[in-house]
């Protein structure tokens, strides 16, 4: 059919034509907004789950819904260089600047912009990696210990304090968290503990892969306190069949039954695999409806597109021995296994795996789902991984 009414959306944070299944996730979100408003406690939100399930099309949505309730929004994406503090630095300039433009005295926003002022002079930033040039002295002995941990609260206070001055309530958005260092995350859960404290507007919305059970002590114990962690997964059989009827049907196109049957079958309701088949059976079809041959048709190209795109771009960072672990581990399937078990079929000692593992850890390939075990953070990555190198090769 034609392909330039093609509803399917299949790509990174693209808005899906339908968003299925994530309505009680929106609803805490719209109450947790509600609620930092009015100064009631509320605990954050930190959204995980596996490649391609709809962390970021979500957290968009909930940046929408923050500025429909009148918040002021702050959207950010960590990479695996680059740090928090000079990362968030500029976005927090222009809120502060912001409010610096609400009419009134302004002691508050002041104050904000002092802080920021020192905070950056403590981070110690090449030339060229921030341009701040704030005209404004720094508040000497705020935020500028040089320690992420006492800084980055500190500054958050000063926001918050800003925000609660002018009547305005923050959201600060942060997509792929995971990228972040330990002792940033600590710093990230520390500044929401006081700001809670306080009782400051300012609310957090994250989202990455898990990360809790690589937390330790008490940033462990306090994220546990802080934030919920809602688990983004899978699409039901029923939503997944929701997120493909009801898009084409928009377009006067019908599934057969079979058909959608088959699709969760393929993609195990994963929202990514559901666009891409989505969309080549959509072209694959002639007229409606589309049938079970048709999605049958379809999948030799879905499973090549993915394998060209989807699969290949994270294959191609790996170096060899890293190749090899995750083919060694694509033995177990999808799911969570032992590093143990990992070496016995690769014939090597667990230690000697150890850098590998953590070198695929922050590559975010695979994840820690609890203490000694690892798995897949992209899904059906195993099946790629036999594809791709049918021989698993011994070190
Ligand atoms: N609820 C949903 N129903 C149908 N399709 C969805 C849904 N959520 C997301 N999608 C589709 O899934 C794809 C992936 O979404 P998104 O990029 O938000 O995932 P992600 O979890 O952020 O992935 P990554 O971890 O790789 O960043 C997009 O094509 C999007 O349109
Ligand atoms: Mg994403």
């Amino acid at each position: 059919m034609d392909p330039l009414k093609n509803p399917f959306s299949p790509g990174a944070g693209s808005p899906p034509p339908e968003l299925v299944g994530r309505d009680p996730i929106l609803e805490e979100a719209r109450i947790l907004l509600g609620r930092i408003k009015q100064k009631r406690p509320e605990k954050s939100m930190l959204l995980t789950g596996l490649r391609g399930v709809g962390k970021t099309v979500l957290l968009n949505e909930i940046e929408h819904l923050s500025k429909e309730v009148g918040y002021r929004t702050i959207f950010i994406e960590a990479h695996e260089n680059k740090a928090l503090g000079p990362l968030i630095a500029p976005y927090l300039r222009s809120l502060l600047f912001d409010f610096d433009r609400i009419s009134g005295v302004g002691s508050r926003v002041k104050r904000g912009l002092a802080v920021l002022r020192s905070f950056i002079g403590a981070l110690n930033l090449t030339v060229g990696e921030v341009t701040i040039g704030l005209d404004i002295e720094p508040e000497i002995g705020s935020a500028d210990s040089g320690d992420l941990e006492i800084d980055l609260p500190n500054l958050f206070i000063a926001i918050g304090e800003a925000a609660e001055d002018r009547k305005c309530a923050v959201a600060i958005l942060i997509d792929e968290i995971q990228y972040f260092t330990q002792k940033e995350l600590a710093a990230l859960i520390m500044a929401m503990h006081k700001i809670q404290q306080r009782q400051l507007p300012l609310v957090l919305f994250a989202a990455g892969l898990p990360i809790l059970p690589g937390l330790v002590g008490e940033s462990k114990s306090y994220a546990e306190r802080l934030f919920n962690f809602p688990d983004i997964g899978a699409l039901t059989e029923e939503d997944a069949a929701t997120a493909l009827k009801e898009p084409a049907q928009a377009a006067g196109v019908a599934f057969e039954r079979d058909a959608l049957e088959e699709v969760y079958r393929l993609t195990r309701g994963y929202p990514y695999f559901l666009q891409e088949w989505g969309y080549q059976a959509w072209n694959f079809a002639k007229s409606s409806p589309i049938t079970l041959q048709i999605v049958q048709d379809a999948t030799a190209t879905v499973v090549s597109r993915l394998d060209k795109n989807f699969f290949r771009v994270r294959f191609n960072r790996l170096v060899p021995s890293e190749k090899r672990f995750l083919r060694a581990m694509a033995e177990f399937g999808q799911g969570a296994h032992r590093t143990g078990e990992v070496a016995n079929i690769l014939d090597a000692k667990i230690s000697s795996l150890g850098p590998v593992r953590s070198k695929l850890i922050r590559k975010g390939m695979i994840y820690s789902p609890s203490y000694g075990d690892m798995a897949f953070t992209v899904p059906l990555f195993d099946e790629f991984m036999m594809r791709v190198m049918p021989q698993l090769e011994k070190v």
